[in-house]
């Protein structure tokens, strides 16, 4: 068991960049609800304890609050922004609506007079006046924006050193894992797959497993895994549905095909494209895919006969986000590869559960996998079908894919890329002129995004110069396109994909 920090939710936006930042720091890290008793946190044995941000006042009565003996455990405690103030409340200071709320860049002045650093901060409410045996030690230009009471290891901040746009924030959370709850720093992933391997067999003994292959980062990783651990008793279903990008599908075919998982592929591309005939609103034609892909897997289920076991590419956040680590739905964890729990297995084996994305990588490059398939941009589970604009073609389909590949090549030739950038073909018909003659085609649209966590993004600043190749590449050599345009839209208040 390695050492744990419990990160206790408040519904903070930021819950998973605190428990990936403790990670990163060398410290297991755990996501769990803010309402959760002292006895069942003490019986977790945590070395220390965050309490995340979050939406509500400590003073509405329908706000979500901490067990107060939690602050009697003698264990470590680190509040940020609403957990500063949930401390504050529960200890006995005052919280109160602030005359002036601070939203985004905020100088914090620490009082030990060392310099002053840029911090992130989003709130309206404030702490007035800090509970007794705290000391207030920093503050903004309006505001107190640190507390502490060493003596009972008790810290709160009002900004987010979770983010990036913190100025040393990452420093600040390594001091209180290292200085103030003493850890040994005992967390990396250089055994996990040792430790992993050991588990799947435990688990899976001599049982046939069966999995569900996307080509996408979690289930290629968890392929790999499990091809390591039970070689013969793997598996695995490709259910292509037609909608990968240029040459994806085969990529994906020549990767596994050459590892011992008994991969299957099912081309499943024409009951795809028959069930989306006429169909142009963007979330049936998610929920019609979503249900195909689950008769064909079950379909291929039956054909294979007598596996108990059901492996799926599960990660950390999609537990985290579904409601089953803190008990607040954020999204529900249903995509093209998100299997219903109807399907006739009597067991299920999620090897990645406990790990964060940047940690599935990881583990990806450990297990040989390519370059990439490892650093795959997120490509959603119903593929090119929702980055077409209306119904769904096979004609439509190859104009995108050829145009999104060039999109993908030419921006990728840059140092420094967007997180996500790809082609939409979208329905709106323009006139153009080639070669003398009148055309009348649709427009593809371009998009790339800079993003950290792709819950906001801004749209990337691409050099003009890279515009008008990708431009005159795709007029130049995908027949069927009037004009190119680029999307200049952030999230919010737009979304990454168009549908
Ligand atoms: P939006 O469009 O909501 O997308 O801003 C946020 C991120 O999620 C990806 N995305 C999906 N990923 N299944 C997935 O696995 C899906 O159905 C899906 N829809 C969107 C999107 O590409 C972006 O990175």
């Amino acid at each position: 068991m390695n050492e744990t920090i419990l990160v206790l939710d408040f519904g903070g936006q930021y819950k998973e960049l605190i428990a990936r930042s403790v990670r990163s720091s060398g410290v297991y890290s755990r996501i769990m609800p803010g309402s959760l008793s002292a006895n069942e946190i003490r019986a977790l044995n945590p070395i220390g304890i965050i309490l995340t941000g979050g939406p509500d006042s400590v003073y509405d009565g329908k706000a979500i609050k901490c067990d107060k003996q939690l602050f009697e455990l003698g264990i470590p405690i680190f509040g940020i922004c609403y957990g500063m103030q949930l401390m504050c409340h529960c200890l006995g200071g005052e919280v109160k609506q602030g005359d002036i709320g601070e939203y985004g860049n905020v100088t914090v002045m620490p009082a030990d007079g060392s310099k002053p650093f840029q911090s992130l901060m989003s709130h309206r409410d404030v702490v007035a006046r800090v509970p007794e045996g705290f000391c207030v030690t920093a503050h903004s230009e309006n505001h107190i924006a640190a507390m502490e009471c060493a003596e009972k290891k008790l810290y709160g901040v009002q900004f987010h050193p979770e983010t990036s746009h913190t100025e040393g924030g990452a420093e600040i959370i390594k001091r209180f894992l290292y200085d103030v709850c003493g850890a040994k720093g005992d967390y990396c992933l250089d055994n996990y797959i040792e430790k992993e391997t050991a588990r799947i067999r435990e688990q899976a003994k001599k049982s046939r497993v069966l999995l569900g292959l996307s080509g996408g980062v979690d289930s290629s990783v968890c392929a790999a895994l499990l091809s390591r651990a039970i070689p013969n008793q793997l598996t695995c279903v490709f259910v292509d549905h037609g909608f990968m990008r240029q040459n994806e599908g085969d990529e994906i075919e020549q990767v596994f095909s050459k590892r011992k998982l008994n991969f299957i592929r099912v081309n499943a591309k024409e009951r795809f494209l028959k069930r989306l005939e006429g169909i142009v609103e963007p979330e049936q034609k998610r929920k019609i895919i979503g249900e195909e892909f689950v008769r064909v897997f079950e379909e291929e289920a039956v054909k294979l006969k007598n596996i108990p076991f059901l492996a799926q590419g599960t990660i950390y956040p999609d537990i985290v986000e579904s409601g089953g680590a803190t008990g607040a739905v954020i999204k529900s964890h249903h995509n093209v590869g998100g299997l219903p729990d109807t399907l006739a297995f009597s067991h299920v084996l999620e090897p990645l559960s406990g790990l964060f994305k940047d940690e599935v990588r990881v583990i990806g490059r450990k297990l040989g996998l390519p370059k990439a398939l490892v650093e795959r941009q997120p490509f959603p589970g119903p593929g090119l079908a929702i980055r077409i604009a209306g119904e769904v073609t096979d004609g439509k389909l190859e104009v995108l894919k050829q145009g999104d590949a060039i999109v993908r090549e030419e921006i990728g030739k840059l140092k420094k890329r967007p997180d996500q950038y790809f082609a939409l073909l979208t329905d709106t018909f323009s006139v153009g002129v080639k070669g003398d003659a009148r055309t009348y085609d649709p427009v593809i649209a371009v998009r790339a995004v800079v993003t950290s966590d792709f819950m906001t993004c801004e749209y990337a600043e691409l050099p003009h110069k890279v515009l008008s190749k990708i431009s005159a590449r795709i007029m130049g050599e995908v027949a069927g396109v009037s004009r190119v345009v680029y999307d200049i839209t952030d999230k919010p208040p737009a979304t990454i994909e168009w549908e």
